[in-house]
């Protein structure tokens, strides 16, 4: 098998491992993909200054999000289906980035429930909420995570609707994934899927398992469109702030005027996200957001996180010289899960902190504390 030496690596070996549906539901963006190619062009776009002659033999990228000790400032984003790119998937994933020393946050739409997770690890992980049509289950949700000692929420605001994903339409993307005939073939061609995935106990929604016994006719988008909830509004994020006394993270801001809503919240972190451009195409990208939303509440209580095509070290030195405090990762966690389940994952966060470090060195920063908009080329 060819050495992997970067992310791209980790999603060429996905490509050939799982299913196209499940495939093309990480990787791929809603409508024209504007959005999605914006995050990554936008990134690539940004350079960074060479420096020499500093002495940088004693280098650490090791900080804080929300309190919590990091070796890095990187959390796995929350991602829906995660145990369909890997048997087990939420907790390979997370106990690969608990080894690392970065929090991993659980979706409401995992595969493996909060308890299965809470069960099989020992230190707490986050849990993320969509807050669904049902109030009462949306708030037993929440308890299963006080239960289950989750030490954050992450409270996603920017799917009340879902932008339409093409390729999840034409692959047919449900869950549990249907064996249909246009897809038996492709299926048959992924053994090493099959045993782990198909022969695995977990196939559907671990935490809404009730819940979608009634509706598994259904495509994804058809059943998330009948379950999130359209009248969603500030309200909501007050009364989960009631129910939920502990670390609050709002997840999916791009727009000034919303960051300073959110930051009235007095959330302890806002992460500047466009959904991994999954949403509204067309949106800015989001380290062009970034600088906005640093400019106008940076500072304050709320640390600003970034989210949208983080899939190297290099991206992180540039999110955090842009104010970003911390960034997640979605799509390149759930390649490096397709790739080599915990393994792959535990690789995955190694490259990533590799390229942190070395390009700290090269732009003569020793403390990742000390990055700021001085080693970017402007
Ligand atoms: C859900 O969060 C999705 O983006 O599919």
């Amino acid at each position: 098998m060819a050495v992997v030496t970067n992310i791209q690596d980790l999603r060429a070996i996905a490509m050939r491992k799982v299913p196209r549906a499940i495939f093309h539901y990480a990787d791929r963006g809603s409508y024209d993909e504007t959005t999605l190619a914006a995050n990554r062009a936008d990134l690539a776009a940004i350079g960074l200054r060479q420096r020499v002659m500093i002495d940088v033999s004693d280098r650490s990228t090791a900080t804080t999000l929300i309190g919590e000790k990091v070796a890095l400032p990187l959390a796995i984003a929350p991602t829906g289906l995660t145990g369909l790119f890997h048997g087990d998937g939420e907790i390979h994933g997370c106990r690969a980035a608990q080894a690392a020393g970065i929090p991993f946050t659980l979706s409401t739409m995992s595969i493996c429930s909060i308890e299965d997770v809470a069960g099989a690890v020992d230190k707490p992980f986050w849990f993320q909420l969509y807050v669904m049509r049902d109030r009462k289950f949306s708030e037993s949700l929440v308890e299963r995570a006080k239960a289950a000692k989750c030490s954050a929420l992450v409270l996603t605001l920017d799917l009340q609707i879902q932008g339409q994903r093409h390729n999840d339409i034409k692959n047919g993307l449900a869950v549990p994934p249907k064996l249909t005939l246009a897809n038996a073939l492709d299926i048959a061609t992924k053994p090493r899927w099959i045993a782990s995935v198909l022969m695995g106990r977990r196939h559907s929604f671990g935490n809404l398992a009730v819940r979608q016994e009634s509706d598994s006719l259904s495509t994804l988008s058809q059943w998330i469109a009948g379950q999130f909830d359209p009248s969603l509004s500030w309200k909501d994020v007050e009364w989960v702030r009631s129910i939920w006394p502990g670390k609050l993270i709002l997840k999916g801001i791009l727009d000034v005027e919303d960051a300073k809503i959110a930051a009235q919240t007095g959330a302890d972190a806002i992460v500047v996200s466009n959904h991994g451009g999954r949403q509204l195409d067309g949106a800015v990208s989001t380290i062009k957001a970034l600088p906005r939303i640093v400019d106008a509440i940076g500072g304050g209580k709320s640390e600003i996180w970034f989210d949208g095509g983080v899939q190297s070290g290099q991206d992180i030195l540039k999110a955090r010289a842009l104010g970003a405090k911390g960034c997640m990762m979605g799509k390149a966690f759930l390649w490096s899960l397709a790739a080599g389940g915990q393994a792959g994952v535990a690789q995955a966060i190694e490259i990533i902190r590799k390229e942190l470090d070395v390009s700290m060195a090269l732009t003569g920063t020793r403390d990742i504390e000390q990055v700021d908009r001085s080693v970017l080329e402007l």
